[in-house]
């Protein structure tokens, strides 16, 4: 039994990039886009030195954003690792930071996921394909070698840190798929963590992983039934920390996380703390601006899917649904003048409010046409009589509607 469960009603978790790359504060892929060789990535592992690396602010941080997981890249494209690896000595060695992140987050009541990169561009047995920094240079490699390495590493991260709920794999291509062995690594995977869930194996993975784009209506297998999703995205436009970037505002990220849930999905946010170790204090302004809303508003996101579709969303607004509550939930990406009509929810509900401050909100309803006038609500729609302003701090207000028995 896959354990969903916790997967779906989470919806909130936190992605985080960290590894020598972000010394370069350029780019996570710096050392394939600059085709640095070996030498002269060199310089990046030789001074870097994470003094402010405080994991527990970061765990704190993300639960007070409403956060209930975190997948940490263990190791990136680089084949730099940030954990205690007997197979290697490319790795930070210092302290085992993998192992320092996990405690945290699990102090934190959160679930553990580990990023683990396919792609490997420091292991002489990873072949020089399209992406690798040497690409110019042929190289073939060897993959047995190389799959070695990897498998004992996966062994190591699923043996050496008690429970781990979520694999997280990355950069497997058509052209590289035969180096990992995928069905003997998943194996080994299931057999080592029972519960776990696993990402971007392809053909073995537990859900699908949209990127820097969100589904509109969703994802749904062959038969219609809806997929298990996650999407992750990023604060700026990229996955490490940057130095020049264009940052997404609170209010983005907020409709963000509603657009997830909305259609059924989670959001996996990136941050990337810089090579000193910290979150840059925008990165911390934008967490407690989307913390102070999942404060007050947090219930329309946890435990909760889309919809169901007998009740299409008003222009402008995202439904999220509490289905073990019959509760719905109307989000506002843009605030109405007065009233609002929510077609075919006449008749259906029990009482409505502002979720943010639990204030009523009055309704009118027209069941069956029989009201007469010039403002009716059209028939089978529910009428909220809004406040002539949205609420005060609240970048994305929501209405809570528990619906009849
Ligand atoms: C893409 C990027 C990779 C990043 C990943 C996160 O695959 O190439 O660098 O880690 O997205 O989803």
């Amino acid at each position: 039994m896959k354990n969903y469960e916790w997967f779906d009603a989470a919806r909130f978790g936190m992605f985080i990039h960290w590894g020598v790359y972000s010394m370069a504060a350029r780019y996570t892929w710096v050392k394939s886009h600059e085709k640095m060789t070996d030498e002269e990535y060199d310089r990046y592992v030789r001074h870097f030195e994470p003094d402010l690396f405080q994991p527990k602010v970061w765990a704190s941080l993300a639960r007070r954003a409403g956060m209930r997981y975190v997948v940490f890249t263990s190791k990136h494209h680089d084949g730099f690792c940030m954990f205690d690896s007997k197979y290697t000595d490319y790795k930070y060695k210092q302290k085992d930071l993998l192992r320092e992140v996990i405690e945290a987050f699990r102090a934190e009541g959160m679930r553990i996921g580990v990023y683990y990169s396919l792609p490997d561009w420091h292991h002489p047995g990873y072949p020089h394909d399209k992406r690798h920094p040497q690409r110019d240079i042929p190289g073939v490699g060897n993959a047995a070698l190389y799959r070695e390495y990897l498998h004992n590493q996966v062994r190591e991260i699923l043996t050496n840190y008690g429970k781990i709920d979520l694999m997280w794999f990355d950069g497997s291509y058509p052209e590289t798929g035969y180096i990992w062995d995928m069905p003997r690594l998943s194996a080994m995977v299931r057999e080592l963590q029972e519960d776990i869930l696993i990402s971007r194996l392809p053909g073995y993975e537990d859900f699908s992983t949209p990127e820097q784009t969100i589904p509109q209506q969703g994802l749904f297998n062959a038969d219609g039934t809806p997929q298990h999703w996650e999407g992750c995205q990023v604060l700026h436009g990229e996955w490490c920390y940057i130095r020049d970037k264009h940052w997404k505002t609170v209010p983005e990220l907020i409709q963000m996380l509603v657009r997830h849930t909305s259609r059924g999905g989670n959001l996996l946010l990136n941050v990337g703390p810089t090579s000193r170790g910290a979150l840059d204090a925008h990165t911390v302004s934008l967490l407690n601006g989307l913390g102070d809303w999942m404060e007050w508003n947090g219930r329309a996101i946890h435990n909760c899917c889309g919809a169901p579709a007998e009740f299409p969303e008003p222009e402008g607004c995202r439904y999220t649904w509490n289905a073990a509550k019959k509760t719905l939930y109307c989000h506002f990406f843009c605030w109405p003048d007065r009233r609002i009509d929510l077609p075919n929810l006449a008749g259906k509900v029990d009482y409505a409010q502002l979720l943010c401050d639990g204030s009523e909100i009055l309704f009118k309803e027209n069941l069956d046409g029989n009201i007469n006038g010039p403002a009716v609500p059209p028939v089978g729609s529910l009428r909220l009589a809004l406040p002539v302003s949205s609420p005060e701090n609240c970048p994305v207000p929501v209405i809570e509607l528990f619906m009849k028995e």
